[in-house]
């Protein structure tokens, strides 16, 4: 099979691109080198420099089906430049869609978020959950999602959005690389590389355990392996909805103290205030991920999560 993967040089859709070369398909990555490297693009893939609103010059009925991963992606970015999360999320995604109609391409899979939610209710979340999202990133893609639900009943679009919650972890030298970095397991093995001083616990009197945030993390090949099961599960004119994490939450204490024993750095850290729109507890519900895409995570112990991405840590600085 043929795909186009929109965001296939960043974190998730290179590693996504990597697993479906290694299934034997053809790979097309798009992507515009906004926040991606065109280092992450995996050996093998086609690459094109562009922009996912430009996608109808290189779509066409060769392609079997779309991953869409390009998207404008910091929660705090999202509330101080929000046009910029409704032109790139959304405006991107109807340009896409645009183009899919016009190549007769018929299957897509989206990178939609745990943001979406909000303050969830109750824990585990199931994706019948209320979904109010509190920040424009979680608002433009929860719009994605409707708009990929009306595609579907007008159109016959066979869409999956997968709701990630946080993804961590590396596939061999296919890291976790943003920049700013905003992602916990990454800050902390900052802290081990000596690159910086301490690490920052946003909140300790949260209503948890031992105070800190609850997240579920799930390891970036559970999570590519969901996304080529996705593509057979794909119905014409369904759009299916499912959640992707362990179903386990660990706290920011566990992640620092699990990154120390892997590690062997003291990480030292840092209370600090809570954030605004943090939830206490953020745990997938995965039942009907498994139940629909027959899937199931075979990586869910913390410390192998981190020690994987601890060797791609290891491994960019020895190079950079
Ligand atoms: N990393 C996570 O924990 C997480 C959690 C939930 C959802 N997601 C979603 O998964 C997707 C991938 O996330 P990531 O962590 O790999 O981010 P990333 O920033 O590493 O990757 C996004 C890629 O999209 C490209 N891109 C952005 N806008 C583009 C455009 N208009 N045209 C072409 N390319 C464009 C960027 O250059 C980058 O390579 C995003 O849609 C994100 O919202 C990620």
């Amino acid at each position: 099979m043929r795909y186009l993967v929109t965001g296939g040089a960043g974190y998730v859709g290179g590693v996504v691109a990597a697993h479906l070369l290694a299934a034997g398909h053809r790979v097309t990555v798009l992507d515009d080198l906004s926040t991606g490297f065109r280092e992450g693009v995996p050996e093998g893939a086609e690459f094109v420099e562009g922009n996912v609103r430009d996608a109808a010059r290189w779509l066409d009925g060769s392609f079997d089906g779309v991953l869409h991963f390009a998207a404008s992606s910091q929660v705090g970015e999202s509330v101080l430049n929000p046009e910029k999360y409704w032109r790139n999320n959304v405006g991107g995604t109807i340009e896409l869609l645009s183009a899919m109609r016009a190549a007769g391409v018929r299957t897509l899979v989206f990178s939609s978020t745990a943001a979406v939610y909000g303050e969830p209710a109750t824990t585990p979340i199931t994706e019948d959950a209320r979904t109010a999202p509190t920040s424009p990133y979680g608002a433009s893609k929860l719009a994605v999602d409707q708009m990929l639900a009306g595609e579907c009943a007008a159109h016959g679009l066979a869409a999956v959005s997968l709701r990630y919650f946080n993804v961590a972890g590396a596939h061999g030298a296919q890291g976790e690389r943003h920049d700013p970095e905003s992602h916990l397991i990454p800050i902390v093995l900052q802290v081990a590389q000596g690159r910086r001083e301490a690490i920052s616990v946003y909140g300790t009197d949260y209503p948890t355990p031992d105070g800190t945030c609850v997240r579920d993390y799930i390891h970036v090949d559970d999570l590519a392996e969901a996304h080529l099961a996705a593509l057979g599960a794909a119905v014409p004119g369904e759009h299916l909805v499912c959640n992707l994490g362990n179903g386990n939450g660990f706290s920011v204490r566990e992640v620092i103290e699990a990154a120390r024993e892997v590690t062997g750095h003291p990480i030292p850290e840092v209370a600090a205030d809570r954030r605004a729109g943090d939830p206490a507890v953020l745990v997938a519900s995965a039942d009907r991920a498994r139940e629909r895409l027959g899937w199931r995570p075979s990586r869910p112990e913390l410390a192998g999560i981190i020690a994987d991405a601890w060797a791609f840590a290891q491994r960019k600085e020895g190079t950079s």
